[in-house]
Formats: structure tokens, C-alpha cells, sequence
């Protein structure tokens, strides 16, 4: 949820910023902005629409310090106006998140003259510091932060301070050191990773002074910080297309590399310990509740049917935006698994303290290590799906089965760790002749054409085609659902014609006679079904009845997710191409939602 960058003691502060905006625009692509101190004077450009609008207005403009931003929509349209930074007096600002108390600190400023130029939230921050300021830059700062009530992550820069601050509460800010003396400050890892040499996470309630070739730090009440510098990430590094069109088809060509990757996290982050410690010192968990939300949620989804069937104990999945305003029992007994791509998701995050301060033992299950998920949980589990850039999840979600599917198998004890680790090794295979040979063309072609397109499954295929049915909304904006096979008849077949058609996802042989029932009924009123199967699974009737029919490598039912998405994310993404869709930038969505 919009993407901050900035810069101090470098040649031409706007070709770094701009260079951070493009790596940062998976956080928001509603506008894009710029400032930068040009003798010691603020410029600012902003544009509404892609980083790619501001392009030649960033070219004119010089000076070596800057703050740059790209949004995405909360309070305000997508316009010029409401586009970061925002300016006040001596200070340009950029933010991300909320400022919940926006109105009646607006109201007072209104009141004492201050003029807004934007309906955003974050105006108020700029004309804050405006009015604090008296000399000190750093009391200034300390008062602004002081009135604001929400989630924000800034970047300050101010005439007469040949540098930039940043302020962390809730929202994500990195920042480092980089050659000759430069300082840079970003939302995320990949933008500093082409910059930065070392690199150090702000926690919450910090404030870093970047000027000079040097940065300090402090807390919200001024008191000095300390925070350890370490090396980028090597994940971060690996962000560029490599030759593939869109960075939605590079990612799924990762998923071998991200299952496998995975499983040597949990092993060298030595969770199997952490995790049967945990256990044994609460004399074992009564319940697992796993909430996430999206795709996230679809893979904890999956993971529940698998896990409860192996630890024979309540094991319940729930978006994380329910969880976390629901009186809910969970206690001490409880196993509370938090799983996010990003690690910053609001709603996740939340959850996962709420659960935390109800006496649940917390994991974070998440492909970020350095973000917010991590610093509440009791233990990280690690996803290694790598950068994931395109909006629509695809690699992260098939890691986060294969993490979901070692941490029950942990809890199981006995021989079930080395068996999962040893299935997942297997794997890779597998998910690779998925990509390439499973054939979509033609469901993409009738999808594109479709008037609604029904995903349905049962049983661990049900949230499957969940998973599938979000990814084809989320990038070709073609309307569908994704149901459980059995519900279809209890209402929503009344939608069904002849211009609907019907993915039934079937790996499981016992249920595929089943399931083949659903597409019966969707046949009788003159919709078209495609069959998703495990190689063997489909009943020989549906096999020759289906209109498509695409068939993937069989294998353990637990990791059948992992392999049967597959070909719907592939489906997705050749429907978003054929009707010219942008798939690694969907309208109106941002990689990270960050705001409630
Ligand atoms: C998936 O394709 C989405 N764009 C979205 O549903 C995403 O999974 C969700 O916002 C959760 O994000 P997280 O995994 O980073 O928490």
C-alpha cells in the first residue's frame, strides 16, 4: 500500500528515486511523485496514473537529496492533487498508511489557516511540521509524530537539512548506507537492493536522520536507538524479468525453486526444534487456528483439511479480517499460524497480536523475514518463494503449502517430517511438467469469453478452487466464484447458462464421482465445464463428457495443491493476455494491503 523511497548523497537524487518508484510500484500504481531539494529549495512532480507518467517531468529535475512515492488510493481519487509528496512551508512529505485522526487535525489546522491542496489523510502530516517548526528539526518531527493516530511510514525533507528523515509506526521503513556517502530509505528490500550495501529495519516508534553519509536514530521520545546493520538480502536482489513477459508467468515458473527452497529454510532455521519445544512445554495444542487473508488464506485453507486429518485436533482456517474483531476462544492451548507473502498484511498482523495477547502461541508463516509478522510471532516459519513482484500471488502460495505441510507434520512427530521432506523433494518434478505441458489455451480462450466463470472442488480441492477462481478475477477481471462442488445446487446454479463456464478441480479419486455430478447438473443447463485433474482422477465418463479437460502429475493428496493450481494460475494468466489485461498490475489492487 504505496511505496516510499528516499535518497541523500547521490549525483541526481530523481534517477535513483525514480529507479526505487518502478521497483516499488507492486505497492500501488495509482500516482507517482517526486521531490527533491534543488539549492536547498523544494521541487516537487507528481503524476496521476503509472511511475512511467512522471518520467520526463523526473528528468528535469535536479539536486541530491529527494523523497519519492507511488500510490495506491485510500483517502482522495487517483489524481494530481492527492498524489505524494505534499508540501507545506519548508517540509515535503511522503506517507504510507492511515491517519485515522486525519479530520480533526485538519479541522484545527483549517482553522488556524493552513490551506490543503489534497482529500488525503497524509496533508495533514506536512502542515504539521510546518506549524511545529521553529528551528529544531528533530523537536519538529518529534511533535508531528506525537498527533498522529493510525499507521505510517514518512519521509520528511526540509529546506536547510541537506538530507531526509524517516519515521516508522505500523508500516514498513528500511534504510541504508550505499558507496561515496549515500543514504537511502526505502518500503521495501528490493529497492535498496541495487543501493544499499548494508541495510537496517526500523521497528516501530523509530526515527531515522539520514544526512551527511550519516544516520542516526531515535525513539519517539527522542531517546537515541541503536540498530544493527546487515547485508541485503540475496532474495531481494533477483527482481528483474529475465527475459519473461510479465513477472505473473516468471513466478510461476518458480514454484519448483520456491517448494524447494522452502523446505531447506525449515530445516536450517530449525523450526522442527522450535516447533516441538513449543509443543512439548504447553503439553501439546489442543487447536490450530491458521487466518490469513486472499491467497494466503486459500493455502492455510487447503493446509487445514491436511493437517486436522494428520493431528487428529480441531484445526480451523478464518480470514484474518474476521478473526481479528471476533470474540474467539483461542488460549494457551492454541496454535495460532499467521500466513502472509508480505509479512505486513493489516489485517494479518492484527490477528496474529490479537492471538498473541489471548495467550496463543504464535507463528508467522511468511516469505518476508524482516517484516511485521515476524516481530510479533513466537516463531517465524520461513516461506523461500523469493521477490514475489506481480500482484496476484502465485510461487508464494505454493510455498506456503509446502511450509504448512512441514509444520503439521512436525507437530505430527514420528516419521511424518522426514516422509513430507522427502514428498517435497519429488515435488519440484512435478509442479515443472505442470508448467510446461499442461496445455490452457483453450479454457483461457473460453474463460475470455465467458460470461462467469465456477470453480469447484471438493474437499482439499475445494480451496483450490478458491485460489483459482481469485487469481482469474484479480488479473483478467472476468466475474467467477469458486465453490465447494456439493454447494452449487443449494442456490448458486441459477446463475448457470450457456455462456458459463465451470472448472471442476478433481485429485482425488474417491471424490472425483462426486464432483462429476456438479458438472452434470452445470451440463443439463447448457453451461461448459473444463476438468483440472490428477493424472487418473477424473472418472472416465467426465473425462470424455468434459469440453477441456487438463490433466497434471499425481501426487501425495496433502501437496496437491501445490500441483493443481497450477494450471489455474496459468489459465488466469493467459485470459488476462488474451483480453489485454496488465496481469502483474491489476486494476484498483496493490501487492501489499497494508490499511485496514
Ligand atoms: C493474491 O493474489 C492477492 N493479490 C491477495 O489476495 C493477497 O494474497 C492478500 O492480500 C494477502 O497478502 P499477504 O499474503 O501479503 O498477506
Amino acid at each position: 500500500m504505496c511505496g516510499l523511497i528516499g535518497c541523500t548523497g547521490v549525483k541526481c537524487a530523481a534517477k535513483i528515486l525514480y529507479g526505487g518508484l518502478e521497483d516499488l510500484e507492486y505497492r500501488g500504481y495509482d500516482s507517482a511523485g517526486i521531490a527533491v531539494l534543488e539549492k536547498g529549495k523544494i521541487v516537487a512532480a507528481k503524476r496521476k496514473g503509472r511511475v512511467c507518467a512522471l518520467k520526463t517531468a523526473a528528468e528535469e529535475l535536479c539536486g541530491t537529496s529527494g523523497i519519492g512515492h507511488t500510490r495506491w488510493a485510500t483517502h482522495g481519487r487517483p489524481s494530481d492533487e492527492n498524489a505524494h509528496p505534499h508540501t507545506s512551508g519548508r517540509f515535503s512529505v511522503v506517507h504510507n498508511g492511515i491517519i485515522e485522526n486525519y479530520s480533526k487535525i485538519k479541522e484545527e489546522l483549517e482553522g488556524e489557516g493552513y490551506e490543503f491542496s489534497s482529500q488525503t489523510d497524509s496533508e495533514v502530516v506536512v502542515h504539521l511540521l510546518n506549524k511545529y517548526y521553529r528551528g529544531d528539526l528533530k523537536e519538529t518531527v518529534l511533535c508531528a509524530v506525537e498527533r498522529l493516530k493510525g499507521a505510517f511510514a514518512l519521509c520528511i525533507l526540509c529546506e536547510g537539512y541537506e538530507g531526509f528523515v524517516a519515521v516508522k509506526y505500523r508500516n514498513p521503513i528500511i534504510v541504508g548506507y550505499g558507496s561515496g556517502g549515500a543514504l537511502y530509505a526505502a518500503s521495501d528490500m528490493p529497492a535498496l537492493a541495487g543501493l544499499s550495501g548494508s541495510v537496517a529495519v526500523l521497528k516501530d516508534g523509530q526515527i531515522a536522520f539520514a544526512s551527511e553519509g550519516k544516520i542516526s536514530f531515535c525513539d519517539f521520545y527522542g531517546e537515541p536507538v541503536c540498530l544493527t546493520f546487515s547485508p541485503v538480502p540475496a532474495a531481494a536482489r533477483s527482481t528483474r524479468l529475465g527475459g519473461f513477459p510479465h513477472y505473473m508467468i516468471k513466478e510461476i515458473n518458480e514454484i519448483p525453486a520456491a517448494v524447494k527452497n522452502t523446505a531447506h529454510a525449515f530445516a536450517e532455521e530449525k523450526c522442527f526444534a522450535a516447533l516441538s519445544r513449543a509443543a512439548k512445554k504447553r503439553g501439546g495444542f489442543g487447536e490450530i487456528f491458521m487466518c490469513g487473508c486472499g491467497t494466503a488464506y486459500h493455502s492455510a485453507l487447503a493446509a487445514s483439511y491436511f493437517a486436522e486429518a494428520e493431528l487428529g485436533i480441531p484445526v480451523r482456517a478464518e480470514t484474518a479480517g474476521e478473526f481479528r474483531y471476533k470474540k474467539s476462544a483461542v488460549g494457551g492451548g492454541t496454535l495460532f499460524v499467521a500466513v502472509s507473502q508480505s509479512g505486513e498484511t493489516a489485517d494479518t498482523v492484527e490477528a496474529a497480536r490479537a492471538a498473541k495477547a489471548a495467550g496463543a502461541y504464535v507463528v508467522a508463516l511468511t516469505n518476508v523475514p524482516y517484516s511485521a509478522l515476524t516481530g510479533i510471532a513466537d516463531t517465524v516459519v520461513p516461506v523461500r518463494a523469493g521477490t514475489e513482484i506481480c500482484v496476484a500471488a502465485t510461487k508464494s502460495y505454493c510455498g506456503q503449502i509446502a511450509a504448512l505441510a512441514l509444520l503439521s507434520a512436525t507437530l505430527k512427530g514420528g516419521t511424518a517430517y522426514s516422509r513430507t521432506l522427502a514428498d517435497l523433494k519429488e515435488i519440484g518434478a512435478k509442479c515443472s511438467a505442470a508448467i510446461s505441458d499442461c496445455g490452457v489455451e483453450d479454457v483461457a480462450r473460453a474463460c475470455a469469453s465467458s460470461s462467469g466463470v465456477y470453480f469447484i472442488g471438493r474437499g482439499i480441492d475445494y480451496p483450490v478452487a478458491l485460489e483459482g477462481s481469485l487469481k482469474l478475477k484479480e488479473v483478467s477481471y472476468v466475474p467467477g466464484e469458486g465453490y465447494p462442488a456439493g454447494e452449487l445446487k443449494h442456490g448458486t446454479i441459477a446463475l448457470i447458462d450457456g455462456g458459463t463456464l465451470a472448472v471442476a478441480v478433481i485429485t482425488d479419486r474417491s471424490l472425483g464421482e462426486k464432483t462429476a455430478s456438479a458438472v452434470e447438473q452445470i451440463y443439463s443447463r447448457g453451461g461448459r465445464a473444463a476438468v483440472v485433474c490428477a493424472e487418473g482422477c477424473a472418472p472416465s465418463n467426465l473425462a470424455e463428457r468434459a469440453d477441456f479437460i487438463i490433466e497434471v502429475p499425481a501426487c501425495p493428496a496433502y501437496l496437491s495443491p501445490i500441483v493443481s493450481v497450477i494450471p489455474l494460475q496459468l489459465i488466469a494468466y493467459r485470459t488476462a493476455v488474451i483480453l489485454g489485461r496488465d496481469p502483474d498490475k491489476p486494476r484498483n489492487l496493490a501487492k501489499s494491503v497494508t490499511v485496514e
